[in-house]
């Protein structure tokens, strides 16, 4: 039995290795436009969100910012165009791009970003969001 004692120390130290279930976690999202972060890996972020209608213009001066669909059709709108994501799709956002997400129905999608980064980018205003929120 001794020669468990060790191995079984360094277990415990090790982080808590979880499932996350999307549905579970949207489940416990009720506002629009209020990213929770569900789990980080290294310095990201993976946030669950719930949109409808139109967001800001705004962009990230200092990050990419990744959009997964999860339900719903996302738009984001671009200075010089558009692109469209259905469930199951993605895209990345440059950063210092502008961008304007909407959704005419509900999309609920995931979010992965850097620790810190706002909601609204430079812009800021009333439509930015509180950071680390857990759910
Ligand atoms: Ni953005």
């Amino acid at each position: 039995m001794l020669g468990f004692a060790q191995p079984y120390a360094t277990v415990l130290l090790m982080p808590e290795i979880r499932t996350i279930n999307f549905a579970d976690k949207l489940a416990l999202i009720s506002e629009h436009w209020m990213p929770k972060v569900v789990t980080e890996m290294n310095d990201y972020q993976f946030k669950l969100v719930k949109v409808q209608g139109e967001f800001v213009w705004h962009s990230h001066a200092d990050t990419d910012e990744t959009f997964i669909v999860i339900e719903g059709r996302l738009r984001i709108e671009l200075r010089d165009g558009h692109i469209d994501l259905g469930p199951g799709e993605m895209a990345v956002v440059p950063k210092g791009v502008e961008h304007k997400p909407c959704a005419p129905e509900e999309v609920q999608m995931l979010l992965i970003e850097p620790r810190g980064v706002r909601n609204t980018g430079d812009q800021g205003g009333e439509r930015s969001a509180p950071n680390d929120v857990w759910i």
